[in-house]
């Protein structure tokens, strides 16, 4: 289960500061496919930073199955962010010189698990077989956000955290790959959380959030 219990954050931008979050509680149930929806500025890339463990609150804290994440020493907040989170953005962030798979097998490599095989196999499962040795730059826009998504899958993460995954892609494409994040989710039993601007999709998650007012109430 992932909680957040008064959660504040704020940015200071010279002498001004901007309070972004204030007091914010959040409950997501353990293998929930959960969706975001809120105007855009409204805090939601920053709430799921603070979520994942790249960003530190001002104040509250972020639970994970009971322990508080931002109470363990930095090293392992690290190493609970590369084992049980994988990210996926709206813009891939893929690395260009790498093929597909390079760009799968990477998270593993800088743990020193290097296993091409799995790489390979979440690339099958992402249903890009056929692709394995293209560049971002040789793929599609909706190929590039499933070589990431088998990315985000490679430490075969508990917990999903997707930023406008589909924001950038079509429809038709944008669906594909929310069905694919459901079958992941079925399949794996991962807790997934979904930002996203489309009501078509939010509508798809099994518990869904609004995040307005700097909190976040469900639907
Ligand atoms: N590093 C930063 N420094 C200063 N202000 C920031 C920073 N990051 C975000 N903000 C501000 O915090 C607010 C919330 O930003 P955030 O990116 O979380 O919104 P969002 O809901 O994800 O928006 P969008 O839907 O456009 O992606 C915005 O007003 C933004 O300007
Ligand atoms: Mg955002």
């Amino acid at each position: 289960m992932l909680t957040a219990h008064q959660l504040k954050k704020s940015y200071s931008t010279g002498p001004r500061e901007t309070s972004v979050i204030d007091r914010l509680d959040l409950t997501v149930p353990s293998n929930t496919f959960a969706t975001i929806q809120g105007a855009s500025g409204s805090g939601k890339s920053t709430l799921l930073h603070l979520l994942g463990g790249l960003d530190i609150p001002d104040e509250g804290e972020v639970r994970w199955n009971n322990q508080s994440l931002y109470s363990l020493p930095e090293n392992q907040l690290c190493e609970w962010r590369n084992q049980s989170v994988g990210f996926i953005f709206q813009s891939y962030h893929l690395l260009q010189e790498l093929s597909a798979l390079e760009n799968v097998e990477l998270p593993a490599m800088i743990q020193g698990k290097e296993d091409r095989s799995l790489s390979h196999s979440l690339l099958e499962k992402v249903g890009l077989s056929h692709r394995i040795d293209h560049r971002p730059l040789e793929l599609s826009g909706g190929e590039q956000q499933r070589v990431a998504i088998a990315r985000s899958l490679r430490n075969q993460p508990q917990l999903l955290l997707a930023d406008e995954p589909t924001g950038n892609l079509d429809r038709k494409t944008a669906l594909e790959i929310i069905e694919l994040l459901l079958k992941i989710h079925q399949q794996e039993k991962i807790t997934i959380l979904l930002v996203t601007h489309d009501s078509t999709i939010a509508q798809m998650g099994e518990v869904r959030f609004q995040m307005e007012n700097q909190k976040i109430h469900q639907l």
